[in-house]
């Protein structure tokens, strides 16, 4: 991974960030690793963060004061017997890629689920073709627990998708 020589760093998104938000979304290599469909739409965004769902936390990174990444964790606060997980979702902008964006975001999510909100289950979908992804999911311990076959469709295919989790029990 190159070594960070920028100013790195991460907050709660708000409101003010969507036409950011909107530019990592309309990213090409964004919309081929997640479910997002091309031609995002503003509008839909900036309501989106000016109304997030109950239980939604939203962070973003930012160089040198812009947004270039955004991790999303959905809680279950009202789902008695789930409460104890929580559902990510990350993306980089295209052309901050690979240089340490998505590990920062993913740090920052992970103390946030153990040491605040007591999650003891994170989890995530990813595609078995998205090498980097599976890379950096696997060194904050996540593991597959199994294959969605033909969950999604990409690009004029259906493509399976690997379900993760990382599972944080407290010690007996
Ligand atoms: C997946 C994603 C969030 C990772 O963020 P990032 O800022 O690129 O990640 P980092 O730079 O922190 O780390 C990526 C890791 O993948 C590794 N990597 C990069 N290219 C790779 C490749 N082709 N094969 C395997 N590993 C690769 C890097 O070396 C790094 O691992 P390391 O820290 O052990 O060296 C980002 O690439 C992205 O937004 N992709 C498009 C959207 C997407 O796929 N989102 C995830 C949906 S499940």
């Amino acid at each position: 991974m190159a070594i960070l020589t920028m100013h790195l760093t991460i907050r709660r998104a708000e409101p003010s960030d969507y036409e950011a938000i909107v530019k990592i979304f309309s990213c090409p290599k964004v919309i081929w690793g997640t479910l997002q469909i091309p031609y995002p739409s503003v509008e839909q965004w900036r309501k989106k963060l000016a109304e997030p769902a109950e239980g939604f936390y939203s962070l973003v990174a930012c160089v040198d004061g812009q947004v270039v990444g955004q991790i999303g964790l959905q809680t279950f606060p009202h789902r008695p017997r789930r409460r104890h997980v929580g559902d990510v979702g990350m993306m980089v902008r295209d052309d901050w890629q690979g240089k340490g964006i998505g590990t920062a975001l993913m740090q920052a999510i992970v103390d946030l689920a153990d040491k605040w909100l007591n999650l003891a289950r994170l989890e995530l979908g990813v595609f078995p073709d998205n090498a980097p992804a599976i890379r950096l999911y696997k060194k904050f311990g996540f593991q597959v627990e199994g294959t969605q076959v033909a969950y999604a469709f990409r690009d004029g295919q259906y493509v399976d998708t690997l379900m993760m989790a990382r599972v944080h029990l407290p010690p007996k």
